[in-house]
């Protein structure tokens, strides 16, 4: 599902690269390790900050990423384009990668899977596209944020089969994921590394 106008302006903020930079990826690097010149895939690359991260602070050679709304990925490919072919980007859907089985030594989902529909369909498929050994970053907000009066009235996600902490653990598990680690805060916001 695309963002509405809020939650778009909020994303393409310098305050969300910000939290993303020195909350998130320090946290998921403590906890997963760097993907040294490993290949990497961001799904939901946004205006392409996570790709930075991949690269310059996980270790990544190479990145590809795509993300549902081409105007994200117009401005991925404008913030991206000294990066040469180290990194690729496309509009794609999470829930069908054009990727083959078992491409990808890391996955990260900064934000995106809460904005599926069919959300086991999406880890599923990056499920497929890890290597055996292949990790998991993930960051996902969950049901009780988007059931929040604020949020809802801010905000448009898909409001059915939503996620707990417990339950998104639970598909990951479900998936064939092994859990390294989680981390969850008011329930509002979870914090994920798994491994195939
Ligand atoms: C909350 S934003 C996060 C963007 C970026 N990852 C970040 O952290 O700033 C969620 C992103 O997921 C994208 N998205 C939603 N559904 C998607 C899907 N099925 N496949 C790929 N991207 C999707 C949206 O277009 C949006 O850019």
């Amino acid at each position: 599902m695309l963002l509405n106008t809020f939650e778009f302006a909020l994303v393409n903020n310098p305050a969300r690269a910000l939290f993303q930079r020195h909350m998130e990826a320090r946290w998921m690097l403590k906890s997963g390790g760097a993907v040294p010149d490993g290949h990497a895939l961001e799904i939901g690359c946004g205006r392409g900050v996570g790709v930075e991260i991949i690269l310059d602070r996980f270790g990544a050679q190479h990145v590809d990423a795509f993300d549902l709304d081409p105007r994200m990925v117009r401005r991925a490919v404008q913030r991206l384009r000294n990066r040469g072919e180290r990194v690729r980007l496309w509009v794609g859907d999470a829930t069908c990668i054009t990727a083959p089985d078992a491409a990808y030594d890391a996955v990260f989902d900064f934000g995106i899977i809460h904005h599926i529909p069919d959300w086991r369909k999406a880890v599923a498929e990056v499920f497929r596209v890890l290597k055996p050994g292949g990790r998991l970053y993930a960051e996902e907000m969950l049901k009780a944020f988007i059931h929040n009066p604020i949020a809802r009235a801010l905000t448009e996600h898909p409001l059915e089969d939503r996620f707990d902490h417990m339950a998104f653990l639970g598909g990951l598990e479900a998936a064939g994921f092994s859990i390294r680690a989680e981390k969850e805060f008011l329930n509002y916001v979870g914090w994920y590394v798994a491994e195939k």
